[in-house]
């Protein structure tokens, strides 16, 4: 099982240590353009192999897709971070030119490989990488929920004292500070409601600091996260090589479920080996099918900025 990090910033080198250290993957080949850096940073990891203990072999490549060949799964973490008070939407402009490039030199090399695109404004960049690929809708799959899940989990265990292992939760919608919808009503601790917890206005503050929780971190690290996007996408990965069938929020093409058509926008599916196995539709409230509308008109927007 090959995989593909193109991207050999801070996530895209998470992601590689994460899939190594969890020690699935036969190889994974990091590709950069900036002379040397993704072999460098594939030498640094593997001088970690003996350390801890796995035994996937990581190599860098300054751009040459060729070594890429034949992978699996290819993850796109390529293009600009976003810099302390900028939105996810700002960086549309350069983003897109990268992420369509990438896309179109993997599938030259992997035809059949599964895309995860996390490069932002993600759902829009999800949505672009169908458009300049036209793979099956199976075949490609936006990193947003499973991060926003995962720190929806971490700040419902702040709140109820718990550890976030005894948390479940999921994030829905689009993958921005407006347009994440954290289903509260859903959450449980060990199977009980959070509400039995926690009063409203506590869940309302938890849903607060998970939409924004890529900006606080930007805010204090001066770029954005990058240790559980990481880890968000490894997991992904790992659900996919593994063909486990878990259920994870994701960026993914809608044609008519959840009333929405022609984007791409986060909602739980089923990863297997063949990607987005089964997208399923959950029963929404009012109120949470509203924030959904509402959340895929900001992406639609967003998406009317392509030049495609
Ligand atoms: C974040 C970036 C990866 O939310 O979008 O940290």
């Amino acid at each position: 099982m090959k995989v593909t990090v193109v991207g050999a910033g801070a996530v895209g080198a998470s992601c590689a240590e994460y899939i190594a250290i969890k020690n699935f993957a036969s190889e994974v080949v990091i590709v950069d353009i900036k002379e040397n850096y993704a072999e460098g940073k594939a030498m640094d990891l593997m001088q970690t192999a003996s350390l801890n203990g796995f035994d996937t072999k990581i190599t860098g490549s300054t751009n040459d897709y060729e070594k890429t060949a034949n992978s699996s799964i290819a993850v796109i973490t390529s293009g600009i971070p976003r810099k302390p008070g900028m939105t996810r939407e700002e960086l549309i402009g350069i983003n897109a030119g990268i992420v369509k490039t990438v896309s179109e030199n993997i599938i030259k090399h992997s035809p059949n490989a599964i895309i995860i695109v996390v490069s932002n404004p993600m759902d829009t960049m999800t949505y672009l990488a169908h458009k300049a690929t036209g793979l099956p809708k199976n075949q490609i799959i936006g990193m947003g929920g499973a991060l926003d899940s995962a720190r929806f989990k971490y700040r419902l265990s702040e709140a109820l004292e718990a550890p976030a292992s005894d948390v479940d939760g999921m994030v829905i919608g689009g993958h921005s500070d407006t347009g994440m919808i954290p289903l509260t009503r859903l959450a449980t601790r060990n199977s009980v409601p959070v509400s039995e917890f926690l009063s409203n206005e506590k869940l309302e503050e938890v849903a607060k600091a998970t939409m924004v929780g890529g900006a606080t971190l930007t805010g204090m690290l001066g770029t954005s996260a990058w240790y559980a996007p990481g880890a968000a996408v490894s997991a992904m990965v790992q659900a996919i090589a593994c063909d486990t069938k878990k259920i994870f929020p994701c960026s993914t093409l809608l044609d008519g479920e959840y009333g929405l058509n022609d984007l791409c926008i986060g909602v739980p599916v089923v990863l297997g080996k063949n990607g987005i196995e089964k997208i399923v539709e959950i029963a929404l409230s009012d109120a949470e099918k509203d924030k959904l509308a509402n959340s895929a008109a900001a992406v639609k927007k967003t998406n009317s900025l392509l030049e495609i």
